[in-house]
């Protein structure tokens, strides 16, 4: 049967090697439906000018475009316009945070905890940080399962901890961090609240004013939006007592030759022309998952997810990473025994299967679960049951092309 929500991607309806494509890499960046195509095309056909800069009618509706997509980002969020900033992508977001709020709030002695989980994005701007003003660096460890054990929040999150940085789904395991526990703990003793919700945010819907947290980060290429194109929202009286990250264009008030005021928000962190094609395609990304609705996603990707787990169980020599219990999303993480990640990637790809394989800019991770390197399979919205068969069906082959007699 035809799926429909697979036939609004172009990119998947393309065939290699005379076979489907089966793209289960939605963790290192999602394809994008003809809706957010379409937006881009018009954008840069009808809109295009530089935003905030032309005083003729052009220049007005590339403004009026990307501002409109800030008020569409806002209200994804639940959150005021002023609050969202628009960035590259999350880690430029966590960058962001780190120079701009970590440099002028964190000093020698203080403590700053991060998971074990994090993806390097939001791990080496804190690490960064504290380097340069000598504050410690704190992990909160999970078990071999992936899962951060609530006695860990309680004995790493104490009085001296100001920042708490966590990711909300692990990018290599596809589970979901008791964010819940974590910011409570976080705010009982007087720390900002930080949430890297680049894996989360095609999966899970965010509301700010429900999450509990002060900070969060999300990229628009994992989320169906074109590349280069970020959000970080951040509580407008944090953002407001923050000094700038990058300075020049269109974030000042006034310039004199030896000093300058600051634009206010979002102004005072947008430095230089703004990705406004890329905002614009954010919207219509956002306008796409919104027609299909966040239950739906939940419940075809649990499906999905659920039986990607227990097709690759059942195989022998397959090795899974973390576990099936608790709330997931997006990402099953596997090796094959006695093969390198790498070579299982090349050989599916043989029958065109996409798979991230390597330490997936999370080396602290895999190092803690005794790892060098792993296979991870991660869906989104477009993904089926049909995919899962057709990595399983390549999965069969592959220690057999390498020899092994099983
Ligand atoms: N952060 C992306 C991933 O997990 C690139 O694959």
């Amino acid at each position: 049967m035809t799926d429909t929500i697979k036939t609004q991607f172009p990119l998947l309806q393309q065939k290699q090697n005379g076979k489907p494509l089966v793209y289960l890499d939605s963790g290192a960046t999602t394809q994008r439906p003809q809706a957010v195509l379409d937006a881009v095309k018009h954008f840069y056909e009808q809109d295009n000018a530089n935003p905030h800069r032309g005083a003729y009618e052009l220049g007005e509706r590339a403004t009026a475009a990307y501002e409109g997509a800030r008020a569409q980002v806002a209200s994804f969020l639940n959150a005021q316009k002023e609050e969202v900033i628009f960035t590259r992508n999350a880690t430029e977001s966590l960058n962001l945070l780190a120079y701009s709020w970590g440099l002028h709030n964190l000093k020698a002695g203080d403590k700053v905890v991060v998971s074990i989980l994090e993806h390097h994005s939001n791990l080496i701007p804190w690490q960064q940080v504290c380097h340069a003003v000598g504050a410690e660096l704190i992990f909160l460890y999970t078990g071999q399962d992936g899962v951060i054990p609530d006695e860990e929040i309680e004995k790493k999150i104490t009085k001296g901890v100001k920042l708490v940085a966590c990711t909300h789904v692990s990018n290599v395991l596809g589970l979901v961090s008791p964010v819940e526990k974590i910011a409570a703990r976080a705010h009982e003793v007087g720390a900002v609240m930080v949430l890297d919700c680049a894996q989360s945010a095609p999966h899970l819907k965010l509301d700010v004013q429900k999450l509990n947290v002060d900070f969060l980060a999300f990229s628009g290429h994992k989320l169906y939006a074109p590349l280069g194109i970020g959000v970080l929202w951040g509580r407008r009286e944090l953002l407001e007592a923050m000094p700038p990250f990058l300075t020049g264009g269109d974030m000042i008030d006034s310039v004199r030759e030896q000093d300058a005021t600051w634009a206010p928000l979002p102004q005072k962190f947008e430095a230089g022309t703004q990705n406004a094609g890329g905002a614009v395609g954010l919207a219509a990304a956002i306008r796409w998952i919104q027609s299909i609705g966040y239950e739906t996603i939940e419940k075809r990707e649990n499906d999905v997810y659920r039986y990607l787990w227990d097709e690759l169980a059942k195989m022998p020599h397959i090795t899974l990473y973390g576990t099936p219990e608790g709330q997931h999303c997006g990402a099953v993480a596997f090796n094959v025994e006695g093969v390198h990640p790498h070579d299982v990637s090349t050989i599916l790809d043989a029958d065109a299967v996409c798979v991230r394989a390597g330490h997936h800019c999370a080396q602290p991770l895999l190092t803690h679960l005794g790892l060098r390197a792993c296979c991870r399979a991660s869906i989104a919205v477009y993904n089926t049951r049909e995919d899962v068969d057709a990595l399983a069906n390549s999965l069969q082959k592959v220690r057999k092309w390498l020899g092994y007699g099983t």
